[in-house]
């Protein structure tokens, strides 16, 4: 099965080239190649390579810079999916696309579920959130996959910034009232070749919004401290640095996060037999590759 993934060269895109299993043709492009924004491209591209399955992996990121940049932000997290969406439909192919804890509030006390309510409170959520509904519009065979706290050994992310502080600082702080779930870009994607997987089997999936992390939750505080210990304990740093907890309102940032990011991952689950990755297990594999 000839599979096109787009934003091929980001921390999710990448792992999904990597990963890719045997039985699927992989066409990885990266934004110099194919700019989701570009609608006409983007039919261009799928009438030319003639995929039977995209995976879009490509995003706006940059979730404090979105605040400032909000039509660069909503022209790639929304437009994109959009155009993808659109060329696919006319192909009559599926899109696999990933979506993103920020779509809520972070203002509730048990995990999220798929069908609670969003309430993005920034820029880079709402986009996100926009993305989902123009994809669902624009293509009826679509699964958006919702992930957290995204980190690996390719590309920029809370790991790779810890692991840079401690070694120029004795000291530092790290926010410990928000709550989420790291989860491995591995992780993600192999999630995602299950998925494509079952489709090439069956010919179909159940279309819908799923949720995907890491397990078990905690705050960035405790990744932290979970990052240093581990990367000390393989040898990758000499020396761990103190670490200590602070409240969200003494590390201000132009976008508000969610206090509370948790992922409630049980529907993939029951219906693909997809568990959560511990995410202690995976860091230890990032750090090994680091
Ligand atoms: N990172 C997280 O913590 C996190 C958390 C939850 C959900 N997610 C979601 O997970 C997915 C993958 O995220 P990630 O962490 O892998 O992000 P990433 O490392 O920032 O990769 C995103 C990729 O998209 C590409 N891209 C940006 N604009 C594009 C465009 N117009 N056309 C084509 N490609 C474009 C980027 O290329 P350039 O660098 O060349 O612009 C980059 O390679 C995204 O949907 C994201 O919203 C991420």
């Amino acid at each position: 099965m000839r599979v096109l993934i787009t934003g091929a060269r980001g921390q999710v895109g990448h792992e999904l080239l990597r990963l890719a299993p045997e039985g699927f043709d992989v066409l990885g492009l990266g934004s110099a190649e194919l700019d989701i924004t570009d609608a006409s491209a983007v039919a261009r591209e799928v009438e030319r390579l003639r995929p039977q399955l995209i995976i879009n992996a490509a995003a706006y990121t940059a979730v404090d810079k979105a605040e400032s940049d909000p039509e660069r932000a909503y022209a790639v997290n929304r437009d994109g999916p959009a155009n993808l969406g659109r060329a696919a439909e006319q192909r009559g192919i599926p899109v696999l696309h990933i979506s993103t804890d920020y779509v809520f509030s972070g203002d509730a006390a048990q995990p999220y579920r798929e069908s609670d309510p969003t309430g993005p409170t920034g820029v880079y959520g709402a986009s996100k959130l926009a993305g989902e509904q123009a994809l669902a519009a624009s293509c009826r065979r679509h699964v958006v996959l919702r992930s957290s706290w995204v980190f690996g050994a390719h590309g920029n992310n809370f790991v790779k910034t810890m692991l840079r502080l401690g070694q120029e600082r004795d000291e530092l702080s790290v926010v410990a009232d928000q709550h989420g779930c790291p989860t491995s870009a591995a992780s993600i994607a192999r999630a995602l070749w299950t998925l494509a997987q079952h489709y090439q089997q069956e010919g179909g999936l159940r279309w819908g919004i799923y949720h995907y992390s890491g397990t078990p939750a905690c705050s960035w505080y405790g990744f932290a401290q979970a990052i240093f210990q581990q990367a000390h304990a393989a040898g990758l740093i000499s020396r761990q640095p103190v670490v200590h907890a602070i409240a969200t309102e003494q590390y201000p940032t132009p976008a508000k996060r969610p206090a509370w990011s948790v992922l409630d991952c049980s529907l993939l689950r029951q219906v693909y037999g997809i568990e959560p990755a511990d995410w202690r297990a995976e860091l230890n594999t990032v750090l090994a590759e680091l």
